[in-house]
């Protein structure tokens, strides 16, 4: 009945009565007003005048399975997607659902998160508004080569969000994608595996989306979509545009990437020719960034000119919060 209601309201675009909807349904007026207050209830901004009746004024920005998967043909990632309204974190759910012989290229995305969780132990606040997912893998590939899946995974949120909204979006190596110095994605990619082979990856990414203000201690570090371009953006075609792109960048970082990937790679990353420090095996390298290899790791050269490369660690940039 309510998706009727709907249908109805937004066939008409204007006011329509209650009377004449319970003629076209089919339904008395108590229950089309109960199902206007559940509409209300879940998001739906209706407006109701006397004598003129109702108007659908705006709808709720909710995740929507349907909405998502429209046209999109893709094929490692996204086999299953799942919404949760709510959820401890969804990187938590994934390796649960991993553990119990989940397939590759499930996607679990969530409303809100109760224990959004951060690198280094962080915590990601996960509020409404936000895009929260983790995408479940099984490559058959090395350990070694998490470091490059998680950086793909940068690469294809850059490129989409650089697609969907028009911002220039760059990203800060290993896994942020920041709007020129504050981060807007955060990237947290946990593996089980043999000493050989990985068994599973699970990459979660938290965008800002429409989140309209930070706390004092974030705002010149974070912001979000919405802040950027002055207006709300539909986390449904965002994230069927981000899945779409996730599914590009890895199956072609599956096969190893290009020549012509890593000089796009390298012009999106804020990085490249930046001062840096970062720590390696207990001693604090400084200096200049100045290349990324096909392995995704970060090559820096000192002031003495010799060259470094490191494949993690919290790499602070000269410039970036
Ligand atoms: C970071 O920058 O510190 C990484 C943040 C990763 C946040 C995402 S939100 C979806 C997924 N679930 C989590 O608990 N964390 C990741």
């Amino acid at each position: 009945m309510k998706e009727k209601i709907l249908a109805a309201l937004e066939n008409e675009g204007e006011y329509v009565s209650g009377e004449e909807l319970s003629k076209i349904l089919g339904v008395s007026r108590t229950a089309i007003w109960k199902n206007i207050k559940n509409l209300r209830n879940e998001g739906y901004v209706i407006s109701s005048v006397t004598n003129r009746g109702y108007k659908l004024e705006q709808k709720p920005d909710v995740l929507d399975k349907n909405k998502i998967c429209e046209g999109l043909e893709t094929e490692l990632v996204g086999t299953e997607l799942i919404i949760l309204k709510t959820i401890d974190s969804t990187n938590e759910e994934v390796k649960r659902r991993a553990s119990n012989g989940s397939v590759s290229g499930l996607i679990i995305a969530a409303e809100q998160q109760t224990g959004g969780k951060g690198r280094l132990g962080r915590v990601w606040s996960s509020g409404s508004g936000g895009l929260y997912f983790t995408l479940l893998l099984r490559p058959e590939l090395p350990p070694a080569d998490i470091a490059s899946i998680t950086l793909s995974a940068g690469f294809a949120v850059c490129q989409a969000i650089r697609e969907y909204t028009g911002l220039d979006a760059m990203i800060k190596w290993p896994n942020d994608v920041i709007i020129g110095n504050r981060k807007v994605c955060g990237i947290l990619t946990e593996m089980a595996a043999q000493s050989d082979r990985i068994d599973y990856v699970a990459i979660g990414i938290g965008i800002n989306v429409n989140i309209f203000d930070f706390p004092p201690e974030l705002q010149k570090k974070a912001t979000s979509l919405f802040i950027e371009t002055g207006k709300e953006i539909s986390r449904n075609d965002l994230f069927r545009c981000v899945i779409k792109k996730l599914d590009e960048v890895l199956s072609s970082f599956m096969f190893s990437f290009s020549a012509d990937d890593m000089d796009i790679f390298k012009s999106l990353c804020a990085t490249m020719g930046k001062r840096v420090t970062v720590e390696r095996g207990g001693n604090i390298i400084s200096g200049e960034a100045v290349d990324i290899t096909p392995a995704g790791e970060l090559v820096i050269r000192d002031d003495s000119k010799r060259e470094f490369t490191v494949n993690s660690g919290e790499v602070s940039v000269q410039g970036i919060y």
